[in-house]
């Protein structure tokens, strides 16, 4: 049995706006929850996962522990890349519901003490934007092509593409336009889906644009941005060849005339103003690709954004070496510009943990099951291990409940553009947008309304077994499990913010290390390897992600598990 030690109950809910002083640097050690408005719950019975859904299961979050929600895109768009895609920043897609259920969402997020951030996309907009739609329809000349990469192509007829950059999807990363007079005219830039047309941040309309964007969302309360693709928005001047064939390997390793160019950070300092003009500190998150933690680090620096997601974690696998070089290389990399580590295992553009674990190194996109109860066990222990460490975490939505990928959605279900356009990145990650199941045991399992009803992608059978329901009050359940580690990590005093974390000696293929305060230190143990290790306890158990047993006075670490200790 797991054994779950704390006390779950939590303080009242603060209400975040009255509140805004006490809660100095509380993004250093948030624990941020996503949600996928798609696939977390449907209020009216589409299928679709909505507001009003998210609105109705806002205290299982406050009730879960965690103190933010990052929503991703709800706006405006024709969803050719499930939201990503955005016709207008200032309005929510009727799927999603109303701007006032936007509101109601974000009041009552407050009232139960819960902080909302929202997704940005600044790198591109929908095709179907008006400037966009403006620009193709005025032709060559209109003002409203400076605000995208409009380019004459090469070639005698210019049938050929402005340079050779390909999409993140797939295909080139141009599309030819037609001219108003219907003959073929200029190409525009797409680093992702053609429906996906790149903003140029040259032009002083889209900066002035995103600044009024940013406004607007802090206005109406919220609490901070997911900055999407925030290594993008500034291309090399020029827009040179790359003079390679093989640039999706190059993603995140290597330098890129499309990618981390160091004029982006002008634009965060610019943004970082605006963000400090709003009382009770409204963060910025980059989602940043970058060759190396240290670059990462640039975009956290004091007068930019507060935090940058940890892909170089996320892309750990579950070695006990590689997992302290990454941790010892984040902490070291955030240190000189003053920002948190973040940690995260898993979101709606890679293979679920608890499939990425159940297989042999691979990578983040993963199409085999594996063995499920391996990668559950590690999964498990993963989060543990996560949630010890210094700084701030990211969950996405179902890992509490140790969902796995659906590696086997038919082909004629699959909704991710790059799917479609093959040979591009990611081409599988529906399997981990499927619904979430709350509970019941016919489909949705609670994700909408009626038994029976639809769902926009079908949830496996087995996850009747998986819902929260079924979950609530078992103490071995991977929900309990989460539950217990988020009240611990919120009580004991040495954990959450802070950068140091002392490494101590343990047997090859097991973790340990200890965090120490003045009002009591606390030990994480991990076990990584597939067998048993026993080791002499270094303190008193708070949280245990696998059933511990005790021989000869010794406790045993169980294979693939993660143990919180009161040192
Ligand atoms: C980010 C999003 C991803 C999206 C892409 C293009 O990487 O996380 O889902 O497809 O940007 O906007």
């Amino acid at each position: 049995m797991t054994q779950n030690l704390a006390d779950t109950s939590r303080p009242a809910a603060a209400v975040i706006a009255a509140n805004a002083g006490a809660s100095r640097g509380w993004w250093r050690d948030a624990v941020i929850y996503q949600v996928y408005p798609r696939s977390f719950a449907d209020g009216n019975g589409d299928g679709m996962g909505d507001l009003p859904g998210i609105r109705s299961r806002l205290p299982y979050l406050r009730d879960l522990g965690v103190d933010a929600v990052w929503l991703s895109p709800f706006y405006a768009s024709p969803q050719a890349d499930a939201g990503y895609d955005v016709a207008d920043y200032r309005a929510v897609d009727p799927m999603f519901g109303t701007l006032l259920d936007a509101d109601g969402l974000i009041r009552d997020a407050h009232a139960l003490g819960l902080r909302i951030i929202v997704d940005l996309v600044p790198n591109h907009s929908s095709y179907q934007h008006e400037w966009f739609q403006r620009a193709l329809r005025e032709g060559p000349g209109s003002p409203l092509r400076e605000r995208y990469h409009f380019r004459p192509g090469k070639g005698t007829e210019g049938e050929l593409p402005p340079n050779d950059w390909e999409s993140i999807f797939g295909g080139p990363a141009w599309t030819r336009t037609e001219n108003p007079d219907g003959t073929p005219g200029d190409w525009y830039l797409h680093l992702f889906a053609p429906e996906q047309p790149d903003f140029n941040w040259d032009s002083p309309a889209v900066a002035d644009e995103f600044r009024s964007i940013l406004r607007f969302w802090l206005d109406m309360g919220v609490d901070g941005f997911r900055i999407d693709v925030a290594h993008g928005m500034v291309k090399a001047p020029g827009l040179p060849d790359l003079g390679s064939h093989d640039q999706l390997k190059l993603l995140g390793n290597d330098v890129m005339p499309f990618f981390d160019q160091d004029g982006v950070h002008e634009i965060y300092r610019s943004w970082r103003l605006i963000l400090d003009e709003y009382p009770g500190e409204r963060i910025g998150v980059a989602e940043a690709w970058t060759p190396t933690v240290q670059r990462t680090a640039n975009y956290v620096r004091p007068d930019e954004l507060h935090q940058a997601f940890n892909f170089q974690y996320l892309g750990t696998h579950w070695d006990a070496d590689a997992l302290r070089e990454v941790v010892d290389v984040s902490l070291d990399a955030m240190r000189p510009v003053g920002a948190p580590a973040t940690w995260v295992l898993s979101n709606h553009d890679v293979t679920r943990h608890a499939t990425r674990f159940a297989n042999p190194p691979g990578g983040t996109q993963i199409r085999t099951p594996g063995d499920r109860a391996l990668g559950l066990r590690r999964a498990r222990a993963a989060t543990l291990l996560m949630l010890a460490l210094p700084g701030s975490a990211y969950l996405y939505q179902g890992e509490e409940l140790g969902l796995p990928d659906v590696t086997d959605l038919p082909d004629e279900v699959r909704q991710d553009p790059s799917f479609f356009r093959q040979a591009g990145q990611d081409g599988y990650r529906d399997g981990c947008r499927v619904p979430i199941p709350w509970s019941g045991t016919e489909a949705p399992y609670g994700f909408g309304p009626t038994p029976g009803g639809p769902s926009w992608l079908p949830q496996p059978a087995t996850w009747a077994g998986l819902s929260v329901e079924v979950q609530t009050g078992d103490p071995t359940s991977t929900l309990e499990l989460y539950r217990s580690a988020l009240a611990v990590r919120r009580e004991h005093p040495a954990l959450g913010a802070g950068t140091e974390v002392t490494w101590l000696d343990a047997p090859e293929g097991v973790l340990a290390f200890r965090r120490d305060s003045a009002d009591g230190s606390f030990v994480c143990t991990v076990n990584t390897t597939g067998e048993p290790v026993r080791t002499a306890a270094p303190g008193r158990v708070l949280l245990a992600s696998a059933e511990l047993t005790v021989v000869d006075g010794e406790t045993v670490l169980p294979a693939d598990c993660a143990i919180w200790w009161a040192a």
